[in-house]
């Protein structure tokens, strides 16, 4: 009964086909046919972009939607073909089939849409995402800003801090030093017969004054990376073991002095004076963290410095260095102090008990040297710091002593000429000069010197110059006056000397170079051995 049925819904023989109502009128035809044509191709592709996008896109939410849209829009396309189709075969049995089919799509994808509508109402859209972005991007902008205004504070605290330790340092000594001068001089005018005595302590006192102040100025440019830097290669097991003594006397009875040189140590290229200054701080501050005693290890080796390892450490380099570590068991430092432990002029020590430059002398050394330095430490357990100094293949430096220490360094009359900005300098250096028998023309700046040196260039033996002067520089008026004598010999005096002389930190070869502040017995010295 049911296939009866079913099998008339489907005969398409009692039925005539749709195109006798049009009467096969060839332009009704041809306008039907094109136009559900192209509704069928156009509605076909559809489903297709709809799967392409899907399948590109699978974060986006609601894919099913468009998976109900693509069969809905599929079926509305084959209700077009049908509609071609029953032109000439009259199957509308199966055209109404395509028909059911196509509405139950799309009632379903009606109804199914409805309760989407606040969902994809939420879905911002691209002017809302891109306001948010802008948002973000303002917002990052701030963050930056006030980073930025933030470490510009830090930065600010830390030189407030740098200058006011660098003005209560030196006031301090510069008030020892002028001090003592002002009682020398009141006692030059009450002149009795222990005064010769008294004079001498008092000089003697504010001798000692500035040479601490200098040792000062040594150290904060040896943090700034600014101090002339007189490289060798050296063997840092040999320049350990040299100050082995010292060390023990400096240390006392209670502490136990332990030193592990390995055999085979690769030579490092740096200024051996810099190399000692800053083991002596190391040793120093392991001394004062040690008060009850315990055990100091200054411990060498060879180390191979990996691109893995060099990211742990903001200073690591790859490469080969030369290991210095030095190890106490004392009082060890907390992560606050460790962190800030290079910086100047930071000190736990009571006022008066430490500058607080010691490791910032270690830390701008081993900069200087192309290397870094590393501070381990735990609270109660003691620390160890590592000195990183890169490995040289150069060969070793000939050991270099003060040759001329005692020896009668009076010179033969020699013409020096003399030039230098600050008078009291000048001063200095001319009595010093004539005190040993030289003879000297004096020059407060390049042009005068170039002035003075005119038709003197065969007496003039050697020029003396101050490295930074206001015009014309030191190492231009070398030059310039070479010239005209290739034979002129140079020294050149300076406190710093960023870039004229010293490149990357580095003293020029054959350059001579006094370091202010110069003593009599060092502007002799060099100037003989300059001379002879
Ligand atoms: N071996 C150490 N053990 C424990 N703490 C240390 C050690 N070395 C340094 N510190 C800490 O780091 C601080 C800074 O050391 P640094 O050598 O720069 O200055 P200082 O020793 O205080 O003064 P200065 O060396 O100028 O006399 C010290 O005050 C101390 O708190
Ligand atoms: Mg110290």
């Amino acid at each position: 009964m049911f296939w009866d049925k079913l099998k008339l819904f489907f005969d398409s023989t009692m039925f005539a086909p749709h195109g006798i109502c049009l009467q096969w009128e060839p332009e009704l035809l041809a306008v039907h046919i094109a136009s559900d044509t192209i509704i069928a191709l156009s509605y076909f592709s559809i489903p297709f972009a709809l799967t392409y996008f899907v399948s590109k896109r699978r974060d986006v939410e609601f894919g099913w939607v468009f998976w109900a849209f693509a069969v809905f829009i599929m079926a509305c396309g084959l209700t077009h073909v049908m509609s071609i189709y029953t032109l000439w075969v009259p199957a509308y049995g199966l055209e109404g089939v395509v028909k059911l089919v196509t509405a139950i799509a799309s009632i379903s994808t009606a109804i199914l849409l409805w309760p989407l509508i606040p969902h994809l109402l939420k879905v911002p859209s691209p002017a809302e995402l891109r306001q948010t972005k802008a948002m973000l991007e303002a917002e990052g902008l701030q963050r930056r800003e006030a980073e930025a205004r933030l470490n510009h504070a830090q930065k600010m605290e830390a030189i407030g801090q740098l200058t006011g330790g660098v003005a209560h340092d030196f006031n301090n000594l510069l008030m020892v030093i002028s001090g003592n001068l002002e009682i020398a001089e009141r006692t030059l005018h009450r002149w009795s017969d222990n005064s010769r005595d008294k004079l001498s302590k008092l000089i003697t006192r504010a001798r000692d004054g500035a040479s601490r102040a200098s040792t000062l100025t040594q150290r904060l440019l040896s943090f700034a990376r600014k101090q002339p830097f007189n490289t060798k290669v050296i063997d840092v097991n040999a320049l350990v073991a040299g100050m082995a003594d010292f060390f023990k006397r400096a240390l006392g009875e209670n502490i136990a002095l332990e030193i592990e040189g390995t055999s085979g140590l690769w030579h490092t290229e740096t200024d051996p004076h810099q190399f000692e200054a800053a083991l002596l701080n190391l040793v120093v501050n392991a001394k004062d963290a040690m008060p009850a005693g315990g055990n100091l290890v200054v411990k060498t080796g060879n180390i191979e410095i990996d691109a893995s390892y060099a990211k742990t450490s903001p200073d690591a380099r790859e490469g080969q260095y030369v290991l210095i570590a030095v190890s106490d068991n004392g009082t060890g430092m907390d992560p606050q102090i460790r962190e800030r432990a290079f910086e100047p002029f930071f000190s736990t020590k009571e006022t008066g008990h430490g500058t607080g430059l010691g490791l910032s002398q270690v830390y701008g050394f081993t900069r200087q040297s192309g290397g870094f330095a590393e501070i381990h430490s735990e609270p109660g357990m003691g620390t160890t710091v590592k000195l990183f100094l890169p490995r040289t293949h150069n060969a070793l430096a000939t050991a270099e002593r003060d040759t001329n220490a005692g020896k009668n360094l009076r010179g033969d009359g020699q013409w020096i000429l003399v030039v230098e900005d600050d008078e009291d300098v000048r001063n200095f250096v001319t009595e010093t000069l004539t005190d040993y028998n030289y003879q000297v023309v004096e020059a407060a700046n390049a042009e005068e010197a170039a002035r003075a040196f005119a038709g003197r260039e065969d007496d003039i033996e050697l020029l003396l110059t101050d490295v930074v002067m206001p015009g014309k520089n030191g190492r231009a008026l070398s030059e310039e006056l070479r010239e005209l004598n290739s034979e002129l010999k140079v020294i050149f005096m300076t406190g710093y000397s960023r870039d004229l002389i010293v490149h990357d930190g580095r003293l020029d070869p054959g350059v001579e170079l006094l370091q202010k502040p110069i003593t009599q017995h060092d502007l002799a010295s060099k100037i003989w051995n300059t001379l002879r």
